[in-house]
């Protein structure tokens, strides 16, 4: 199992970082001619896709490889600690935003900013950038909480 734990910490890296990088460059591209934001926008597209989202569903996959071995690997009493539950329950609901909801919102903003013209960005995309950027840091957040509870409780 030391393989999947690896692919689990791992995947913790890739999202967490993904969705630190991704609102710093967002903020930072902001800065921009609309022309270039819609360059930039398509780029944070594709972050989300390659880097968040695989990191997200390698937690979830990993996640759930490790809870049905906690017994085999003579680790059954973890199943009693709040702090595994609290891990869990968060990371589930977070992947779950992520793939469900973020994914989506961010493939919206890419085929937008691929389509747009080389004029001022089109309100749509600034609504789906914006609500992107709210779900992301949610989901960034409750993926925060999961490794705090972990770790410090
Ligand atoms: C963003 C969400 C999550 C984060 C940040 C996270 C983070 C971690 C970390 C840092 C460890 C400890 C690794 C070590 O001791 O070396 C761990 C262990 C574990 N995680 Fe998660 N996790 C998340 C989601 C999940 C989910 C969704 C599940 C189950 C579906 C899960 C199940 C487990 C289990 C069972 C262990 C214990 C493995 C063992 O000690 O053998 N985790 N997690």
């Amino acid at each position: 199992m030391s393989f999947v734990l690896f692919a689990h910490v791992l995947g913790t890296a890739l999202w967490i970082g993904g969705g630190l990088s991704g609102l710093m460059f967002d903020a930072a591209a902001r800065s921009e001619p609309p022309a270039i934001q819609m360059r930039l926008l398509r780029v944070l597209a594709r972050l989300h896709a390659v880097v968040i989202g695989l990191g997200a569903l390698v937690v979830l996959g990993s996640g759930v490889l490790l809870t049905m071995a906690l017994d085999t690997d003579g680790l059954g009493d973890l199943m009693r600690e709040p702090k595994l539950w609290v891990m869990i329950l968060a990371g589930i609901f977070a992947a779950f935003m992520v793939l469900f909801v973020s994914l989506p919102l961010a493939s919206r903003v890419g085929a937008l900013a691929a389509a747009g013209s080389k004029g001022d960005i089109p309100p749509a995309l600034e609504a789906y950038r914006k609500r992107l950027a709210v779900v992301s840091t949610i989901s960034g957040g409750l993926a925060v909480v999961a490794l705090l509870a972990w770790y410090v409780f």
